[in-house]
């Protein structure tokens, strides 16, 4: 019975995230389109200021470094807003919100290419043994590698199309961005944790932790609800 009732509600959420998908970017009021057009200019920022920095000179006395650095916090910085969304509506009742979630995913996944290509590319020339002597001594870059391939599913299919063909699997695939959200924290604070500077990997950790906590919290009370009824 129990198990009927969850397997209802998940169904359910499966068809309202395909149908919030499934709803065209351009439908909906005026004033949605001009907020959507905002934050899909304002996203371009982080890479408008790298490029403004490089024509004028000023990106530091390693370029490379300054741009993986870069990018590696602003995919982790759209990965937590994106994350976000789901409490931000539940707390306030603004499902408007959901219309932003996918762009925002997409950002995200935009920037972890970005970094992971700076770093094959213009860190390593795509010498594959470089790479692997790099690996071995900072390990955290597999990590990183790893939240970077949960990525790339979740991105190929955040398409409407893509979310009404797989129906409840595509709610069951789009989990993944907890795991990749717990990997890129741990990614991170390896990272600094090898330079003793871990100020900010501790926000963010923070930040994740609350948004999956939030989001565990959530899950928790519904299943002691359901076994109570
Ligand atoms: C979801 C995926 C990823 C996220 C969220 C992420 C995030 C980050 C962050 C926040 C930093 C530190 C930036 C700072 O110093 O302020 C960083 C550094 C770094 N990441 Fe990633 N990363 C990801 C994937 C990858 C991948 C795929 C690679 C390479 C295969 C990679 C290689 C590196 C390297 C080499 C650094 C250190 C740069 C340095 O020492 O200067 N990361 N990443």
């Amino acid at each position: 019975m129990e198990s009927t009732t969850t397997a209802a509600r998940s169904a359910k959420g499966a068809q309202q995230a395909s149908a919030t998908n499934a709803r065209s970017a351009t439908s909906g009021p005026r004033w949605l389109r001009w907020a959507k057009v905002a934050v899909f200019v304002a996203a371009w920022y982080p890479l408008a200021r790298i490029v403004f920095f490089g024509v004028t000179d000023r990106l530091g006395a390693n370029p490379i470094e300054f741009i993986t650095r870069s990018t590696g916090l602003w995919t982790l910085v759209f990965l937590c807003i994106t994350l976000a969304v789901t409490p931000l509506r539940r707390l306030t009742g603004w499902n408007v919100l959901l219309r932003f979630r996918r762009m925002l995913g997409l950002y995200a996944f935009f920037y972890a290419a970005l970094h992971f290509t700076t770093y094959i590319w213009f860190d390593k020339w795509f010498d594959v043994a470089a790479m692997l002597k790099d690996i071995g001594k900072r390990p955290f870059i597999t990590v990183g590698f790893a939240a970077f391939v949960l990525l790339i599913p979740l991105a190929v299919t955040s398409t409407k199309a893509m979310a009404r063909r797989l129906g409840r699997r595509w709610q069951s695939l789009h989990r993944l961005i907890y795991a990749i959200g717990v990997l890129a924290i741990l990614h991170f604070w390896w990272m600094k944790s090898g330079k003793h500077d871990l100020a900010l990997p501790k926000i963010y950790g923070a930040i994740m932790l609350a948004l999956l906590g939030w989001r565990l919290a959530v899950w928790l009370t519904a299943r002691v609800r359901a076994r109570g009824a």
